[in-house]
């Protein structure tokens, strides 16, 4: 039986051995004597009782150990022209003192904080000094907006928010401020004070009482030590997009976490201590959270945070400038920035000279990997592509070739395997297993592994009717596929509202909650539609309401530039359309499917319960219809 095999077979057959193995891993501060408490199923917690820091873990232990000069982090921000270093010994006194400085602002042990910044490396900072008191951060991806922002506040409700003054965009200075001061104005949950980075490119208007800038929160500052917390008291809070407008609030703890993410930098991403991991995401999506900060720290790696694109800053050879620079062992990214760096370099003219042999591994992850960028990524590089499946949810990858345990074989079009730890199954309407190369929903059976959601963020009843309760026994992942012959999976899709723009999850329901507050619109949809680029992106069609007097052009304008403020710039919604009916079942029910069907070019059959056929038809015109002007 090879590596992986048996490590999965272990994983299943005695998860609490396969797991407790793994937790030595970790330093505890109470040792792990139970390794599952089952007594609240279906809501699992790892390591009842157990005691730890996962600061402590990411940073403190690798000074103690020896690890105190060698680098742990790497700024390079090419929008900025400044590339700087902070070693482990560095960054822990960084975070140590930023700790104290919230500690001063009142921010204890089990208190949330907000995080809304840049790709800056006080984003990190910041991240750890919550864990380092036992506080839970909730980032929040600059590239929302403020109704995205002051959704979480309310469902989080911080002691305080920590910003960035602005981000850098390509070229473009984004302030943070406009959105900040509307997020905060909406948000019923009053935060009592900010902490602003002030960046020099766009620093904000403080306001007196409630802000104070990075610079004054630091200054005497008293360091803080790691405070112990429970293995199960939560780490951080990662809001995600759902079906509603309203975005869940997955929870992830600290005992869990730090095992899961140890063991996969080694066992998943093969990456050794010492060694440089990249992860080109942002810290606001959960690829940051786990392989930009906390994994490759947990695993006495070097992480690079880049303040980048993968084309425009400056060109389509920036990552592969890096990965020399550093001596970068693997690249982690969304195959849209695959895609974008093939399509400004299609030859990879880019790449000729530069030193690369230092790279052992592409990691792909995000989207659907497409084949065809898989073959040219593999081409390019001669390096393993390695498509890995999972979830804001999970933390941590549900299905990979491991590269630590075998190096499995890829293929194209298929995330490989699963993990040890996740019972994958991919089941029918009735919930019975399919057979190999049959398509079904794809879940996972209870408990999943550590380093998963225990729940949503105080809202049991929500995770239970989200995740759990469509096949008891079982979670819901949300996607369908297919395994096929020899076990390898493929994913094909959401079969939910839910979709992905440019590796981003976002969610058409809370896009259309924007459209259907416009005072001219009756009723909208709004469906993910196919893109060469960003994988899929959304496009909107609202019926006006009777006696509306306004000029279509004029709504069409208003709305993508209100879903632009209200969910962000990262939305994308670049077109709306007014149509006279949308598609509907006799019983009322907008058909999404037969529009998301018709919109990815299929020949979808005219549902037998259509109460408007030509309304159908009508969409079909308009979706072939390229916009003119
Ligand atoms: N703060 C403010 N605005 C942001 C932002 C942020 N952190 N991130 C994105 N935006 C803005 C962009 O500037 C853009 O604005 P525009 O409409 O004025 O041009 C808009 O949101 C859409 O951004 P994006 O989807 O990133 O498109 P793009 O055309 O700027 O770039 C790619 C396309 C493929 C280069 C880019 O999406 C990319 O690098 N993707 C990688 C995805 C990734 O890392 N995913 C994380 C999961 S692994
Ligand atoms: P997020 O929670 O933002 O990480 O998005 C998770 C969703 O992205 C999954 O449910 C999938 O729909 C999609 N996804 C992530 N990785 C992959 C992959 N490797 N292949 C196919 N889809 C993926």
């Amino acid at each position: 039986m090879g590596a992986y095999r048996e490590a999965y077979q272990r994983s299943v057959d005695d998860p609490e051995g396969f797991w407790r193995d793994a937790a030595g891993g970790i330093e505890w501060v109470e040792p792990p004597s139970r390794i599952l408490d089952d007594s609240t199923a279906p809501i699992f917690r790892w390591f009842p009782g157990a005691g730890l820091n996962t600061c402590h873990n990411a940073l403190d232990r690798h000074i103690r150990s020896g690890r105190g000069d060698q680098t742990a982090l790497i700024h390079d921000s090419p929008v900025t022209g400044v590339t700087r270093r902070w070693s482990y010994r560095e960054l822990r006194d960084d975070v140590a003192v930023f700790a104290g400085a919230l500690r001063r602002l009142g921010v204890e042990r089990g208190d949330r904080v907000i995080v809304y910044m840049a790709m800056v490396p006080e984003a990190v900072v910041a991240m750890l000094a919550c864990a380092r008191l036992g506080a839970v951060h909730s980032v929040v991806f600059g590239g929302f907006g403020a109704r995205e922002l002051a959704a979480r506040i309310d469902d989080a409700q911080p002691r305080l928010v920590v910003a960035s003054s602005c981000g850098i965009e390509g070229g473009k200075v984004v302030p943070y401020q406009p959105m900040l001061e509307a997020a905060l104005a909406e948000s019923a949950h009053v935060v009592d004070r900010c902490v602003i980075l002030q960046r020099p490119e766009a620093p904000a208007e403080l306001v007196p009482g409630r802000d104070l800038s990075w610079a004054d929160a630091v200054r005497d500052a008293e360091p803080a030590e790691c405070v112990p917390v429970a293995a199960t008291d939560p780490l951080y809070l990662l809001y995600t997009s759902g079906t509603t407008g309203r975005p869940k609030g997955v929870v992830r703890d600290n005992g869990g976490h730090a095992v899961a993410l140890r063991w996969s930098m080694e066992k998943i991403f093969g990456v050794r201590p010492g060694e440089v991991f990249w992860a080109a995401s942002d810290v606001g999506w959960v690829v940051g959270h786990s392989y930009i900060v906390y994994g490759p720290l947990l695993a006495g790696a070097t992480t690079i945070l880049y303040e980048g694109k993968p084309v425009g800053t400056p060109d389509a050879g920036a990552f592969w400038r890096v990965i020399e620079e550093h001596r970068v062992s693997a690249l982690f990214t969304a195959p849209t920035a695959i895609r974008a760096i093939r399509k400004e370099d299609p030859d990879g003219e880019l790449l000729r000279g530069r030193d690369l042999n230092c790279l052992r591994t592409l990691f792909l992850a995000g989207e659907r990997l497409d084949p065809g960028t898989y073959e040219w990524a593999n081409d390019l590089l001669g390096v393993p592509v390695v498509d890995n499946w999972w979830q804001t949810e999970t933390g941590w990858p549900i299905a990979a070739s491991p590269r630590g345990l075998e190096e499995l074989p890829t293929r194209a079009g298929s995330p490989s395997v699963p993990m040890p730890g996740y019972r994958v199954r991919v089941v029918g309407p009735d919930g019975a297993d399919v057979p190999a190369g049959t398509e079904g929903a794809i879940v996972i059976g209870l408990p999943l592994p550590p380093g998963c959601l225990p729940s949503l963020w105080r809202d049991d009843e929500r995770y239970v009717r989200s995740y759990l309760s469509a096949f008891p026994g079982a979670y819901l992942t949300g996607d369908g596929g297919r395994f096929d012959e020899d076990g390898y999976l493929y994913v094909l899709g959401r079969t939910d509202d839910v979709i992905n723009v440019a590796g981003h999850r976002l969610s058409t329901g809370a896009m259309e909650e924007v459209l259907s507050a416009h005072p001219a619109v009756a009723e909208c949809a709004v469906i993910g539609v196919g893109d060469l680029l960003k994988g899929q992106v959304p496009r909107g069609f609202v019926v006006l309401r009777a006696g509306a007097d306004i000029a279509p052009a004029t709504v069409e304008a208003e709305l993508v530039a209100r879903v632009r403020e209200r969910i962000g710039a990262v939305a994308a919604l670049r077109r709306v359309d007014v149509v006279a009916a949308l598609p509907k079942t006799r019983s009322g029910k907008i058909l999404r499917g037969s529009m998301r069907g018709i919109a990815d070019g299929r020949e979808e059959p005219v549902p037998a319960t259509i109460e408007n056929p030509d309304a159908l038809e009508a969409l079909r015109q308009v979706l072939r219809t390229p916009r003119s002007g």
